[in-house]
């Protein structure tokens, strides 16, 4: 019997030509609204893999999927996912780390440069007709080049983002993770620090975590206050790391310099989040890995995992090795 795919997400015509070749797909491009949802809960029963990003897999959603075998994540963060629950079903959970990282690291530059020399905020200046005279003092930003880059979160981006501020920047890194990386520190000169240690001494503070348990609300009013007023935080991991209220009151009272947000507690941004009426925030709409050649790749790498999973061959991105044992 041929198997059965559920997609909710759009691919490009060349991979859904090959997911096609082996599978029935089912695309729903709107699970979002009502309709979409509806159409994917009665598509669900026959599903027996699963391809999309930015959905919550709950698990009422799930019980309506009997066969389901894998979800395909386009994406590297699975926090989108009960992973115990899927694997307890049996279910392979996979993503797509390495093709993503070197485009979310340079989304990590673009806010590190662009809130340090205030590009947008100057860009509209110039653009609203307002530059009238040559800039002076009140419109200068600060130099990236030689300042300490501190880093939460040493995984691929993190190390790609080192790699960027030492190479590129002649920055001093600093770093924070589970514990320390020798190989990191040869390659950057990088040095390990507690989490308030890097927060105290960095001049740019720049999140790269994961979104877990343990790291949920790891940034708040305490951590803020250890950071200096010309601290630049930066935040390509996801929002809820941070306590969204404590980051806008840091950023209100001068407690820190500039923010650069690709990420927030609640996607999309709400366009009335005192995050926007900050001249000092740059804010992105979750664009790290959006580029046309890192989704196509990112998109890739899904339908590969997907199609080995249904194969009965165990998927190169496997999230919970332990659902493999089960199946
Ligand atoms: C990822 O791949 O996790 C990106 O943040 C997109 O969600």
């Amino acid at each position: 019997m041929n198997k059965h795919v559920v997609l909710y997400k759009k691919l490009s015509a060349p991979l859904m030509e090959r997911l096609q070749a082996h599978a029935e797909v089912t695309l729903i491009d709107d699970p979002k609204t009502q309709e979409g949802l509806a159409r994917l809960r009665d598509a669900l029963p026959q599903a027996d893999g699963l391809l999309g990003a930015s959905l919550k897999l709950d698990a009422p959603l799930l019980d309506l999927a009997p066969r389901l075998k894998v979800v395909s994540s386009v994406s590297v963060g699975v926090d989108n996912y009960d992973i115990d629950d899927l694997t307890r079903r049996g279910i392979l959970l996979t993503n797509t780390p390495d093709v993503l990282t070197e485009t979310t690291a340079d989304t990590g530059f673009a806010l590190i440069m662009a809130t340090a020399r205030r590009v947008v905020e100057l860009a509209t200046m110039v653009r609203n007709g307002q530059w009238t005279q040559n800039i002076g003092p009140t419109h200068f930003g600060s130099d990236v080049h030689g300042k300490t880059l501190g880093i939460v979160g040493m995984g691929r981006i993190g190390e790609a983002v080192a790699q960027r501020g030492h190479f590129g920047f002649g920055m001093p890194v600093l770093y924070h993770s589970h514990s320390p990386k020798p190989a990191v520190e040869a390659r950057f000169n990088a040095q390990y620090r507690s989490l308030d240690a890097l927060l105290q001494e960095a001049d740019f503070v720049c999140l790269t975590v994961p979104l877990t348990a343990e790291t949920e609300g790891l940034i708040g009013a305490e951590q803020f206050a250890r950071m200096r007023p010309e601290t630049i935080f930066i935040n390509i991991a996801r929002g809820k790391v941070v306590d969204e209220q404590a980051m806008i009151h840091a950023l209100q009272t001068g407690q820190i310099r500039a923010a650069g947000l690709d990420v927030f507690e609640r996607e999309p941004l709400q366009a009335d989040s005192p995050l926007l009426q900050l001249d000092n925030v740059v804010a992105t709409p979750h664009m790290g890995s959006a580029t046309h050649e890192t989704r196509e790749a990112m998109a890739r790498c899904a339908v590969d995992n997907l199609l080995a999973a249904l194969a009965g061959e165990r998927p190169k991105d496997l999230v919970n090795p332990s659902a493999w044992k089960n199946t």
